[in-house]
């Protein structure tokens, strides 16, 4: 097939240059935006009169049956054609004749390929904030019902506090929120038209920007032709949130991975949700949050490629953009399935072991600040509360104790001010209780939350 540029060149490409040069391997994926943005382009160069009635209805209707054809799979975007657009652009011709070569007038593919991508991305935006949403139920499910499962929690992976395990989960909710946020920021950005800025200077040709920015549900116009086609701070931005999406979910799973080890047994995974070994016939393996933990470096890498490829371009457009479109997609596919992944994990996955998760916040030191300010209770300063305690503490270590199995004269030779309700405030459920500060653990404070997010989420 003749390339368009064909009568300013004596030769061909050189054949490997040529598949080196074509994106149509990977922005084929762009068709429908790319359909949708060229009947929008067709519709205003009617209204402008810059095409005749009967020539915008020729062009729309071929448009059309284009993608009919795509639906209906009896075309696929495929080489010579060099990119997802000039392939349209030759269907089109072949379609519907001299008229279809009408269509690029007072367009280039610069802003046309920016609109595309923005048209793509925003759909993909949209979709992930449902599947974010649906992870957050997930996560608020399991919430509710474990308000008073407690869990130790951890500072330098080392016991620190018990927990509510529900305040444990509330705290994934609000990480996704942000995510949420994150993305309608970007999205707000992403929904700004460049169709019009054509090559990079915008045209003679009668166009209206703002027409074919409301037929394509575009917020607002790009104000300056030139930023128009060089921006894509969008495509970092998106990837950006992606990357900080992922780094929560590959908290998350990280946690259930220790969780299911022999050594924690928190939880276990169902059989919906973990594989068996080729070799040991015991094993089951957490492959689920693995590979989103395994995932999360692609989308790093993805955002550092963005960031390398604008780094030091000159304005306007440079052919290092087709760049952008494999790492945007990949993005999109990777946290979808992600989220997607990670949702079936928290629905169907795990299985809680809630005695063991009690037990394990039943022996251990996770209740010395508790101790402490029993003591500050007392009026006892705060650090002298603490250097008692870690007095008593070195104390029972010693002797292989917890503070429960002294008596109460062991205590009273450490702090005078020690009576026999220093018990009751050292059992874990009142030391969770007793955490009544606004965002703390203890549990009227979860329950408050846990009816915040219901609003938000579920109503
Ligand atoms: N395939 C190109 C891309 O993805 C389309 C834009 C080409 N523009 C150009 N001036 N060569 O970026």
């Amino acid at each position: 097939m003749a390339k368009v540029w064909s009568k300013r060149f004596d030769n061909a490409l050189n054949p490997f240059i040529e598949k080196f040069n074509a994106s149509i391997g990977f922005d084929r994926k762009l068709i429908l935006e790319d359909l949708e943005c060229s009947i929008a382009h067709a519709k205003m160069l009617g209204k402008t009169q810059v095409l005749s009635s009967s020539e915008t209805l020729q062009i729309i209707d071929g448009l059309k049956k284009i993608k009919e054809e795509y639906l209906e799979g009896k075309f696929l975007p495929s080489p010579p054609s060099e990119d997802i657009h000039y392939c349209i652009e030759e269907k089109l011709i072949s379609l519907i004749g001299e008229t279809g070569k009408k269509l690029h007038t007072g367009r280039s593919r610069n802003d046309q390929v920016g609109t595309d991508i923005r048209l793509w991305l925003r759909k993909e935006i949209d979709n992930v904030e449902i599947l974010i949403t649906d992870l957050q139920k997930s996560f608020l499910n399991l919430a509710k019902s474990n308000i008073y499962t407690l869990i130790p929690g951890y500072t330098h992976m080392q016991r620190a506090q018990p927990l509510s395990l529900a305040h444990h989960f509330l705290a994934y909710l609000e990480m996704f929120q942000r995510d949420r946020e994150r993305f309608k920021e970007v999205r707000s950005r992403v929904n700004t038209s460049p169709l019009g800025a054509a090559a990079l200077a915008g045209t003679k040709i009668k166009i209206d920007r703002k027409f074919t920015a409301q037929e394509l549900g575009f917020e607002k116009i790009y104000k300056n032709s030139i930023d128009a086609v060089s921006d894509r701070d969008f495509c970092i931005e998106f990837v950006s949130a992606s990357a900080l999406l992922m780094s929560h979910l590959s908290k998350i799973s990280e946690e259930i991975i220790l969780w299911v080890t022999d050594e924690f047994s928190f939880a276990k995974l169902t059989d919906k949700c973990a594989t068996g070994s080729s070799l040991m016939p015991q094993k089951k393996n957490p492959d689920v949050p693995e590979l989103i933990r395994g995932k999360t470096g692609r989308v790093y890498g993805h955002l550092q490629a963005l960031l390398t490829m604008v780094k030091g371009l000159p304005l306007a457009y440079n052919k290092d953009f087709q760049e952008d479109k494999e790492p945007l997609f990949d993005t999109a596919e990777t946290i979808s399935s992600c989220v997607k992944a990670m949702t079936i994990l928290i629905n169907e996955g795990l299985e809680l072991n809630i005695d063991k998760l009690s037990d394990s916040v039943e022996n251990d030191f996770s209740n010395a600040t508790d101790l402490a300010d029993y003591l500050v209770d007392k009026q006892v300063p705060f650090r002298t509360a603490y250097q008692v305690v870690g007095e008593i503490v070195k104390y029972c270590l010693e002797r292989k104790m917890l503070f429960k199995s002294l008596k109460i004269d062991d205590f009273k030779k450490f702090h005078p001010k020690f009576d026999e309700d220093v018990f009751s405030n050292l059992e874990p459920i009142n030391v969770v209780k007793s955490r009544i500060s606004e965002g703390g653990t203890g549990f009227q404070q979860v329950e408050k939350e846990i009816n915040n997010w219901q609003k938000k989420l579920l109503f």
